[in-house]
């Protein structure tokens, strides 16, 4: 029996928070879901608010359900009112769970599940982990609490059905705010079982972002190799030969110097190196099979087409830059004072925030080519967001 009567007042603006939705999922369809999937739940029912029933007709339109009954003004009255509804079935064991916990495991249920074996009520639990306080009225700690006993109660909580229907019976005028204290309340032991970390109750606005973080990372976990989603990095190399000229371009920005850098374009071997290192991430090739050097059209051309063009092919498949890191590897010039200048010019061209761009310099301490100042080499990695 899934809960989704109330109002969800303190979640902010909007539909009830039920039927907000967390990734094109509503709170109400992934807690549905979890429980139609899973093999040990036979039968699965919605207690909603008489005022949602066209909201819910869209939510469980293709799933297995039973017909959903109407809740009442308490979340105890909406339990009381499912409980009856299941009478007709006579089931042995029931599972309440509340929407408003859309991440429960699978082997959540099964716990709890299994717990019903040998207990008349179960409830999935986590450890507290932090030291909790009592504060008196004038602000100050008065009492230290063990925190060795102590858990957080959460949903899916489990019980022998005939135990619990008699057990809200016999406390339907008392209140509440979970069916465990009912069934403590009524005598019985109530085991407490591992819930998950994930299994949180979406109670207040932040925590939909919650909910996305969490949603975002079972998606990456699902993943498999038909599916391009994921995080995903890519490295660029490219170096260029000094010739005459008063001026290099690294990353868009001019910088006076003794020699000017030779290619077909502007040789901004910096950008072109990042150009290859998100192209890498999607697997997008190189930035010759986009923009032969033997095509006239690139001849001078300045490097941010490339580098545009690369962002866009990133955006076209879903994903996002999240992070670029470039290593310039020269004698001279110096890269530390034109820094600010490139991050802003790669922040502007890639639509992201300079902290997210990092771009250093280094010598080859006289070694090799850079060493004797024949040219600049460039290497860079990009991380990318595949959603
Ligand atoms: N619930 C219910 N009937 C009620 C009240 C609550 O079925 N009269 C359900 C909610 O839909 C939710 C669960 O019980 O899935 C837990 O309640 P809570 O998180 O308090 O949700 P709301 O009561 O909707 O939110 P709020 O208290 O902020 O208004
Ligand atoms: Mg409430």
């Amino acid at each position: 029996m899934v809960l989704a009567g109330g109002r969800g007042s303190r979640a902010g603006e909007g539909m009830p928070k039920q039927y907000r939705e967390i990734r094109g999922v509503s709170l109400l369809r992934r807690s549905l879901i979890a429980f139609c999937e899973h093999p040990d739940i036979d039968l699965v029912r919605a207690v909603i608010h008489p005022e949602d029933q066209h909201l819910y007709d869209v939510v469980a339109r293709d799933l297995p359900l039973e017909p959903p009954v109407f809740g009442g003004d308490t979340r105890q009255e909406s339990g009381f009112n499912g409980l009856e509804s299941f009478i007709e079935y006579s089931p042995s064991k029931i599972l309440i769970h509340d929407a408003a916990r859309p991440f429960v495991a699978a082997e959540t249920i099964t716990r709890i599940v299994r717990a019903l074996d040998s207990s008349t009520a179960a409830l999935a639990a986590s450890k507290i982990t932090d030291t909790v306080k009592k504060q008196d009225k004038a602000g100050y700690v008065y009492e230290t609490i063990d925190r060795e006993e102590l858990w957080r109660a959460q949903t899916p909580q489990g019980f022998r059905f005939d135990e619990i229907l008699a057990a809200h019976i016999q406390f339907r005028d008392s209140s509440h705010t979970d069916d465990a204290a009912i069934a403590e309340a009524a005598g019985h032991k109530v085991l407490l079982v591992d819930g998950n970390e994930e299994n949180f109750k979406v109670t207040n606005p932040e925590d939909f972002m919650r909910g996305e973080v969490v949603s975002g990372k079972e998606e990456m976990a699902s993943h498999n190799t038909t599916d391009l989603s994921g995080i995903r990095m890519g490295i660029g190399f490219d170096v260029h030969r000094f010739g005459p000229g008063d001026h290099v371009i690294l990353c868009g920005v001019p910088i006076p110097h003794t020699h000017g850098l030779l290619a077909h374009s502007d040789a901004d071997v910096a950008m072109h190196a990042l150009t290859d290192a998100i192209l890498g991430g999607i697997c997008a090739g190189d930035i010759g099979t986009h923009f032969p050097p033997s095509d006239m059209k690139w001849k001078d051309a300045s490097s941010d087409i490339f580098l545009t063009e690369a962002a866009e092919m990133v955006t076209q498949r879903n994903g996002v830059i999240n992070h670029i890191d470039l290593t310039i590897v020269c004698e001279t010039p110096k890269i530390g004072p034109h820094r600010e200048a490139m991050q802003s010019r790669l922040g502007e061209i890639l639509s992201m925030p300079t902290q997210s761009i990092s771009i250093k310099g280094t010598t080859s301490e006289g070694l090799g080519f850079t060493g004797r100042r024949e040219g600049i080499a460039a290497q860079a990695a990009a991380t990318i967001w595949i959603k």
